[in-house]
């Protein structure tokens, strides 16, 4: 078989990386502009910080440093990455922001490089699409990006979400390798486009006024330049929907993989609100001492937040070598879905 068809082969997490922007905000900072206190978003979400695209900086820079670091943790030369994955709903450019990332990173080669639009569940739903690739496709080095900046599309007046939401980005390596050694054991997907109602970002109506009047005559050309509305949120359905489809979707990854909570070390779950992650556990009966949490510092940053809390465990000693991790997201489409994975 020629060298380059690798089929059947297993896949690993070998490095991971994040960045996130300088300018810090606190609750108390919040405070200044909407009519709310630290003690209320601290007890309702967990919250206590975000941090802010600001100035010169941008979603492609913080992705491509997310990258950068992923690779040098797994010792892979950028030339060496067949494959880019960025998973984001808020990219830079309508077409497509993924392949600036090989580009800031010098990748020699032209990797394939494109995004992947799944709002928070997008980290999950790329690292599942990257295993395909390398599982079936001859695939060697997948770099999976997650990067959002939803403080963009941010309504900064209405206290019900300004509150939540912050800039980052995250990546991780997944890397061919024999199928002894797989380390991406389940996983499960889904989508529900009636729940689109409880939280999205949409297109303005007013935008796509109508061209043609009824009798096909043409009323005003050319159209407006189209532009999106900031994120609509119904909080307390997007709470109870993600309590009840969690727990669901990782026991039906577990199930799949023929595991049990109990021999899971990590649960990681997209960090939307804290009372979200200890719901989820209580339900899973995992203690807190096994879920990872970061979004006291972050707050919910969307397509970034699974691999920026797993590189900050990584990094920090918590998650180890041959550690197993239950990763989930679940957000706006609305989506969600799990994954059971080994880290290193
Ligand atoms: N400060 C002070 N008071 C507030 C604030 C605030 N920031 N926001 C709302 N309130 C008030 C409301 O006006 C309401 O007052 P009222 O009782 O006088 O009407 C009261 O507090 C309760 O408001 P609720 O909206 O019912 O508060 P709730 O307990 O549901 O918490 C929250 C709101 C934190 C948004 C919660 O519903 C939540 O976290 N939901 C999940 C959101 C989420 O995780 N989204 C993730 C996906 S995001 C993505 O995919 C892009």
């Amino acid at each position: 078989m020629p060298k380059n068809r690798l089929v059947s082969k297993g896949c690993k997490l070998v490095g991971c990386g994040s960045a996130v922007p300088s300018l810090q905000v606190s609750n108390d900072d919040l405070a200044k502009i909407v009519e709310t206190s630290d003690e209320w978003i601290s007890v309702r979400t967990g919250i206590r910080n975000r941090r802010v695209l600001s100035g010169k900086e941008s979603l492609t820079n913080l992705a491509a440093e997310a990258a950068s670091r992923a690779l040098e943790m797994a010792e892979v030369d950028p030339d060496d990455v067949d494959l880019v994955l960025l998973c984001t709903s808020t990219p830079e450019d309508l077409f497509g922001g993924a392949p600036q990332i090989p580009k800031a990173l010098g990748c020699k080669n032209n990797p394939l490089a494109y995004d992947i639009t799944a709002a928070c569940s997008g980290f999950v739903l790329g690292l599942v699409s990257a295993s395909c690739y390398i599982r079936g496709g001859g695939f060697r080095n997948v770099l999976v990006v997650g990067a959002d900046s939803l403080s963009r599309f941010t309504d900064w007046t209405d206290r019900g979400t300004c509150i939540l939401f912050g800039d980052a980005a995250g990546a991780v390596l997944l890397q061919a390798c024999d199928i002894e050694e797989d380390g991406l054991f389940s996983f499960d997907l889904h989508s529900d486009g009636g729940g689109q109602r409880h939280l999205n970002a949409g297109i303005k109506r007013n935008d796509i006024d109508d061209v043609l009047g009824s009798n096909g005559s043409v009323l005003g050309f050319p159209p407006k330049q189209s532009s999106y509305s900031c994120i609509h949120m119904n909080g307390k359905e997007v709470f109870r929907f993600a309590v009840r489809v969690v727990p669901q979707t990782i026991e039906s990854s577990l199930q799949k993989a023929g595991l049990n909570m109990s021999s899971i070390d990590w649960l990681l779950l997209h960090q939307a609100n804290q009372r979200i992650l200890d719901a989820v556990a209580t339900r899973l009966e995992v203690p807190s001492e096994r879920v990872i949490s970061n979004l006291a510092n972050y707050g919910n940053t969307s397509a970034a937040s699974i691999p920026l809390a797993l590189d900050e465990a990584v990094r920090s000693g918590k998650v180890k070598s041959g550690h197993t991790i239950v990763a989930a997201g679940f957000g706006a489409g609305l989506t969600w879905g799990s994954v059971i994975l080994r880290w290193g």
